[in-house]
């Protein structure tokens, strides 16, 4: 597969015997009390860029974050039980070391065999990987011959093995999950089939609010639901209740909207909307109209008037990119309408249909609907940052 900039994918790297650096995305979540792995999707989708360095008999190093340690090596944040998982779906051996830099982690790295697997502890538990700090990308270096950058969902992130350490490795290169994504969320920023929609969702505007600015240049037409939908109602004067509304961000809300409508970019906000009293308050939950919300409510889900309208929009659209749920996906009584936007998405055969990483990634594997869209990314942040238009440093660092 050709890449955009001269970018080399693993396939043409000369990897045989030597030692290759994988900067791996291997962030999952983990249940809080029993550290259980609760999606594996991130590992899963490594494996055929491991398995292809095992196959050509590399040593192979892989460096990931897990979780926001701060430069602390704190061992609720261990990538243990992500080296045990990957262990178990390659059926090989994965050797952790007990730090990401030092005595320990070279001699792991160097008893490597032709084929083996290490993996360096939480890169995060050094403060240089997010200082992108030169000595620290040049110890990473010292660990390898080769990199490859499997990690598209930190590839917006300049960091020392994102992006420092780049520099100080001989060859360099995408694995399979970096060229896919490359692949896929290029061709929203070329010459795309139109309608092009981009449907937002999620709890905050202030998130989104620069994907929103920048994709008016982009798209024609905009859907917006979840909790940030409630900014733009009360931007219009709605009354949203006990709605979370970001009153700070009425002015980006309204500016959003004049351009929209200067730019002739449709934007579609809810009509109607579930509420209730409280999250837990499954009794009370009932759709009502966005001009008849009670005082004591707050807006949970899009009602069914609006996943309606909103499964038409994207119907008719030949583009879609997705991010962000509806509304409280992750409380059934709450989560018809991101299921809706999901199966709308898996019903359009004739658009390419791109669903940005995070929730809506979630969402559409818990619909069983994800082999269903044109592309699931691995990235929420990313994504968002690539489908903008914006250079990410994962991706700069790996063009010659
Ligand atoms: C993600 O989950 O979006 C990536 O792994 C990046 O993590 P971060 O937001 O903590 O940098």
């Amino acid at each position: 597969m050709a890449l955009p900039g001269g970018i080399k994918h693993v396939e043409e790297l000369p990897v045989e015997g030597k030692r290759v650096f994988v900067r791996v995305d291997f962030n999952v979540p983990l249940d809080k009390k029993t550290k259980q792995i609760t999606d594996d999707a991130r590992i899963t989708a490594t494996l055929p860029t491991i398995q292809h360095l095992i196959d050509r008999g590399a040593r192979i190093v892989l460096g990931s974050h897990l979780g926001r340690p701060e430069g602390q090596a704190k061992p609720e944040f261990s990538l243990e039980p992500v080296a045990a998982r990957l262990a178990e779906l390659l059926k090989v051996d994965v050797a952790l070391a007990d730090e990401p830099v030092g005595d320990g982690a070279r001699k792991v790295v160097s008893d490597l065999r032709d084929g083996q697997i290490a993996m360096l502890e939480n890169l995060r538990f050094d403060p240089g990987e997010e200082a992108n700090d030169e000595t620290f990308a040049r110890t990473l270096a010292s660990y390898c011959d080769i990199y490859v950058n499997d990690a598209f969902g930190t590839a917006h992130r300049a960091h020392a093995s994102t992006s420092g350490m780049v520099k100080f490795v001989g060859e360099k290169g995408a694995g399979y999950v970096m060229a896919k994504e490359i692949d896929f969320l290029s061709r929203l920023l070329g010459e795309v089939d139109r309608p092009y929609v981009a449907v937002l969702g999620g709890a905050k505007v202030s998130d989104k609010i620069e994907v929103l600015d920048a994709l008016l240049e982009r798209v024609n037409g905009v859907v917006i639901g979840g909790a940030m939908a409630n900014t733009f109602l009360e931007a219009q004067g709605k009354n949203l209740g006990k709605s979370k509304v970001e009153r700070d961000k009425l002015a980006n809300a309204r500016n959003f909207l004049r351009k929209a409508s200067e730019k002739k970019v449709t934007v579609h906000l809810p009509t109607d909307v579930i509420v209730a009293t409280s999250l837990d308050d499954g009794e009370g939950s009932k759709p009502v109209s966005v001009d008849a919300i009670p005082a004591e409510s707050m807006a949970l889900d899009i009602g069914p008037a609006t996943a309606e309208a909103f499964k038409k929009v994207i119907s008719l659209a030949r583009t879609v990119f997705w991010n962000g749920p509806m509304g409280v996906f992750e409380k059934p009584k709450f989560a018809a309408g991101t299921l809706a936007v999901a199966r709308a998405l898996a019903d359009n055969k004739l658009a390419l249909t791109v669903v940005g990483g995070g929730d809506s990634a979630a969402a559409i594997a818990q619909a069983g609907l994800a082999d269903k869209v044109s592309h699931v990314s691995t990235g929420g942040g990313a994504s968002l940052e690539f489908v903008q238009g914006l250079d990410l440093p994962g991706i700069a660092a790996l063009r010659p």
